[in-house]
């Protein structure tokens, strides 16, 4: 959702605080804005990208202003009030003298307004957000009491999600932060010679702080950090109990979070998949010694070996990839699997089984509705483990074991690196558990070994295909309806596809399993309506020969995703897209590529901004 970016130090905020919130652009771009502290809190505020909010203050901002060096941005994916100039944040206190960011909803503010309304406050937006610093100014006069103590006193009211950054005028050179169920990172920069901090920065997440920094603090949940000049940076609770906060290493590179050459983020990503799959293979996949081990799901192994069944939580391209789960741990390891929307499971008083194991998949390990489920489910007594990318991510940390993804930070907001990355993960799992619960032969096992090690090279060959995938795209850049049929395996892959496109193109796009077609999307089918179908050469490769013919019969226009040597479907087709032959339970992890590249190419040719797709965020911190 909204990206947070906040500097105290020796340099110029302003250039600083511009530039982490282009980084964290993909977590929100509909409005951005600054608050620069000199000897006023000077704010900025713009509807659109960030690039609008630059020229704004490089039009606008005094050359002392832009000298200040303490400051924080935001950059805005809005829930309450349309993205405009005035809802934009940071927001202002009635008096001025406090200024505020955050990102989450604060569930209560209503009661809160009406409440603030009555002592005389006069509210200039629409956002929750403007709610909670009326607040904290009205805690702060009613109790004569420190900032810190009134964001603390304030936060205790508070019923929602938040992460907040607050400065004030009264004390020029501090920032005070706070975190419930939305990221905060705080970077601990330059040091003077004795060893003291001389700058922090704030961040929703660490790619605005990697280039100046690897030393950072995760605050955690309910935890209020105060941050001022001389070094001083104090944790408390928000019961008021001092934490010592733990310093650790960011293991992340500058170029990973760069374009490095690509027109987009998202083209940049889907051509890493050979990489990222490698990455996440690496030391855990060793098939001439028959090894195949995940690190971080030991001590919950023998859960997961004899649960009664797998429940799987996801949203969004994670719970397409937990689809496939479900497919390749029933088929391998024959243990029963149920995959539900994050976001039903902790809406519908869910049946936990002493013996159920619960598996949360996350890119961001951030999305508030996989959060609540997995805490609901461990409440109900389940093992939870996470399937996580963002290493210290909410999620990674709030389950009890888990094993992250390594396809390193995805910035598009599409997700392509990120489920090949999971698919891989949990095609890893279900190995282990079929092989441990004695499910598989053991030669097919080893051969499933080496052949998963063959995948980092044969997604290679599958994204050869771009070209040709491109003049397909061109074909059917008008279309405005587009259908994906898959049987089995490949019917998860077949809804990835037209989540893709639908996200990335704007086009109306339905994933369906290929049977089901002839009861109800058949109807839809005419000579205008492209249907991409996924007909590997795997068990229901004969079905799905025959669920191509009905849309030719009723003159749809067929893309089929094919094995390599296919000599059957092309002439059957308007275009054939061949991927490299593999073992069933692997495939999904080729046949996605072409469709990534579809929804990509479809995207560039209707003009459309991939990386930043309108009313979308890639980490989705909100209920
Ligand atoms: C958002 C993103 C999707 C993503 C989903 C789940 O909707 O736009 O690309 O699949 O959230 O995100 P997660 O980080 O939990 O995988």
């Amino acid at each position: 959702m909204c990206g947070i970016v906040a500097y105290l130090g020796q340099a110029e905020a302003c250039a600083i605080i511009l530039k982490g919130l282009k980084r964290l652009e993909y977590r929100g771009y509909d409005s951005a804005g600054v608050a620069l502290m000199t000897d006023q809190l000077s704010v900025y505020k713009k509807q659109g990208k960030v690039a609008e909010l630059e020229a704004l203050v490089a039009q606008t901002a005094p050359a002392a202003t832009l000298r200040a060096t303490i400051g924080m941005g935001h950059t805005r994916w809005a829930t309450h009030g349309e993205p405009n100039d005035v809802n934009a944040h940071p927001h202002y206190s009635s008096d001025g003298k406090l200024a505020i960011i955050h990102n989450g909803i604060i569930e209560n503010y209503l009661a809160i307004k009406q409440e603030l309304a009555n002592h005389g406050h006069i509210f200039a937006s629409q956002t929750d957000t403007e709610v909670l610093v009326h607040f904290i100014e009205h805690v702060q006069k009613t109790n004569q009491c420190s900032l810190e103590e009134a964001v603390r006193l304030a936060l205790n009211k508070v019923v929602g999600a938040y992460a907040i950054v607050v400065m004030s005028v009264d004390t020029p050179e501090q920032l005070v932060a706070a975190r419930k169920s939305s990221p905060l990172v705080i970077g601990v920069g330059q040091r003077d010679g004795a060893g003291q901090p001389t700058e922090f920065f704030l961040a929703s997440d660490a790619t605005p702080i990697i280039e100046y920094t690897k030393d950072v603090v995760y605050l955690n949940d309910q935890e209020i950090a105060v941050i001022k000049r001389g070094g001083v940076l104090e944790v408390k609770t928000t019961a008021d109990v001092p934490t010592t906060p733990f310093i650790q290493q960011l293991d992340l590179e500058l170029a990973a979070i760069e374009k490095g050459g690509y027109d987009s983020f998202m083209l940049k990503e889907i051509f890493e998949q050979p990489q990222s799959v490698r990455d996440c293979l690496r030391g855990r996949l060793i098939p001439e010694r028959g090894h195949l081990a995940l690190g971080g799901l030991v001590k919950h192994l023998d859960d997961l070996l004899n649960a009664q069944r797998i429940i799987i939580l996801g949203c969004g391209t994670s719970w397409h990839a937990g689809l496939v789960a479900e497919y390749l741990i029933e088929e391998l390891a024959r243990i029963p699997v149920e995959v539900e929307y994050a976001s039903e499971f902790r809406y519908r008083n869910p049946i936990i089984h002493p013996g159920d194991v619960v598996v949360a998949i996350s890119q961001s390990g951030e999305t508030a509705d996989t959060l609540a489920a997995i805490e609901l489910a461990k409440q109900q007594g389940a093992v939870v483990l996470g399937v996580c990318n963002v290493v210290g991510s909410s999620i990674a940390r709030a389950s009890h074991e888990g094993a992250y993804t390594h396809a390193g930070p995805e910035i598009g907001v599409a997700s392509t690196k990120a489920f090949t990355a999971q698919l891989t993960v949990l095609t890893m799992l279900a190995l282990i558990l079929a092989q441990r619960r004695g499910t598989i032969a053991p030669a097919l096992y080893r051969e499933l070994l080496f052949e998963l090690a063959e995948i980092p090279e044969k997604i290679g060959r599958a994204l050869q295909t771009n070209p040709l995938v491109k003049q397909i795209a061109e074909r059917f850049k008008h279309a405005r309806n587009c259908l994906y049929l898959g049987r089995g395996f490949h019917f998860p892959v077949a809804l990835e596809g037209a989540l893709k496109l639908k996200e990335i193109s704007y086009v109306h796009a339905e994933g369906y399993p290929a049977a089901e077609m002839k009861h109800g999307p058949i109807a839809l089918i005419d000579e205008e309506m492209p249907v991409v179908f996924v007909a590997i050469k795997d068990q229901s490769y004969e079905k799905i020969v025959s669920n191509i013919q009905e849309v030719k019969a009723r003159k749809g226009q067929v893309i089929a995703v094919v094995t390599e040597g296919d000599t059957l479907i092309g002439p059957m087709v308007d275009y054939v897209v061949e991927v490299p032959a593999s073992y069933d339970v692997l495939t999904p992890l080729l046949t996605v590529i072409p469709l990534q590249l579809l929804a990509y190419h479809m995207a560039v040719l209707r003009g459309c901004n991939v990386d930043q797709p309108r009313n979308l965020a890639k980490s989705v911190t909100v209920e």
